[in-house]
């Protein structure tokens, strides 16, 4: 991926060309990530340059999912330990990767997340940015999944789109209007993300941590209808655009419960097929129906469960039969990483954004509304 570049008309000889090297930092969970990127715009652009040229010189991350594994989720102490740890080391892996000693701005996730984990990140970055006696730009994580979906083929758009974010800690329906534009909360789960579904249920199945990636793998080999598990918030009275997964985790406890005591097998591949059914049926249903409900032409989805190969498959189906456009960004670009945060700083910049100074503090609850601190 390093070395590949994301861009609209630069050529034009008119332009006032503006070049920076730029860092970025993202903490909020159990990734440490760091990437390095070179951002080119049209500075003489009324109102800024929406459309910058970004070229990814480095990326790095490391995760402490491992470290989580025993306790099923996210410890968020350990966490916040092992981003002290990883911190340093990714930022002079993409620094030594790029041959760049010092860049010329620096950006940080500082919300939403866990609080220690945001502290350790922002504020290492901070300190980077103020050794180098350079400027500091706060930005918001999951404005930072939806930047990421401008990397993928083609001249994507995301002026008029709803996205679906689906992670361990975020399950959210979010209306955009441009990468750094502000966005605004359609619904959201009113209990366990999507993620912790999957993470749940797999610890119940003793089938490990994170539950996704093997739930993901068994149910390939099992029937989807093979059991009819409940799909949450779709009745006519349930709220249109929030979602529910507590209910369906439940619901498989019983079902295993009941097998036990019957001394029926359980069938692992029809059961995880038919849990993953059920979430990605009620995901894609009322993300198209809010891509719908506001006239958007486009959904985009993010987050550790964007990766899931059904949750893909069955939105590409039904954005196809409603003439919606997916973007779907690589699967290790939906996972948390600095590359998303570099994606949405570059764009803000080059929109014209100011710093938001090393003072800047972080936010576990930071609002979709607000793209940048300080703006
Ligand atoms: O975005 P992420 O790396 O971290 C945060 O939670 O913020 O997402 C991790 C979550 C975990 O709950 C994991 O089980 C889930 O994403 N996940 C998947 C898949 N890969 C990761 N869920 C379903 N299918 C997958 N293939
Ligand atoms: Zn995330």
């Amino acid at each position: 991926m390093a070395g590949q570049t994301y861009y609209r008309d630069m050529d034009s000889v008119e332009i006032d060309r503006r070049s920076i090297v730029l860092l970025a930092v993202e903490s909020s969970c159990d990734e440490t990530g760091a990437a390095l990127v070179r951002v080119e715009w049209d500075a003489s652009r009324v109102g800024g340059d929406p459309f910058p040229q970004v070229e990814i010189l480095a990326e790095s991350v490391a995760s402490s999912m491992e470290e989580h594994a025993r306790f099923g989720g996210v410890v968020p102490e350990i966490a916040s330990r092992a981003h002290l740890e990883a911190l340093r080391p990714v930022v002079r892996n993409v620094l030594d990767t790029a041959g760049i000693t010092a860049p010329d701005a620096v950006a940080a996730t500082v919300g939403p997340g866990l609080a220690g984990a945001l502290l350790v990140g922002a504020a290492g970055a901070k300190a980077y940015a103020a050794a180098w006696g350079v400027p500091f730009f706060g930005v918001n994580h999951l404005g930072g999944h939806v930047a990421v979906g401008a990397m993928v083929e083609g001249d994507p758009d995301l002026s008029n789109a709803v996205a679906l974010l689906v992670s361990g800690g975020h399950t959210q329906l979010l209306r955009v209007r441009g990468i750094g534009e502000p966005m605004e909360e359609m619904g959201a789960t009113l209990d366990d993300a999507a993620g912790e579904a999957y993470d749940k249920v797999a610890r119940l199945l003793g089938l490990g941590y994170p539950g996704g990636p093997v739930i993901d793998r068994l149910a390939k080999d099992g029937d989807p209808r093979a059991i009819a598990f409940p799909r949450g918030m779709t009745r006519p009275q349930d709220s249109r655009h929030d979602f529910s997964f507590s209910g369906l985790k439940t619901a498989v406890a019983r079902y295993v419960e009941n097998a036990e005591k019957n001394g029926d097998e359980v069938d692992l591949a029809d059961l995880c097929a038919s849990f993953q059914e059920a979430v990605c049926d009620v995901l894609t249903m009322k993300a198209i129906r809010a891509a719908k409900d506001v006239g958007a032409d486009t959904l985009l989805l993010g987050g550790g469960v964007a990766a899931n190969s059904r949750l893909r498959a069955l939105a590409q189906e039904r954005c196809d039969a409603s003439g919606l456009t997916l973007l779907t960004p690589s699967p290790r670009l939906c996972t948390d990483n600095g590359t998303m945060i570099a994606m949405l700083a570059a764009h803000l910049i080059a929109a014209g954004a100011q710093p938001s100074g090393y003072e800047c503090a972080t936010d576990p609850g930071m609002p979709v509304e607000v793209p940048l601190v300080g703006v």
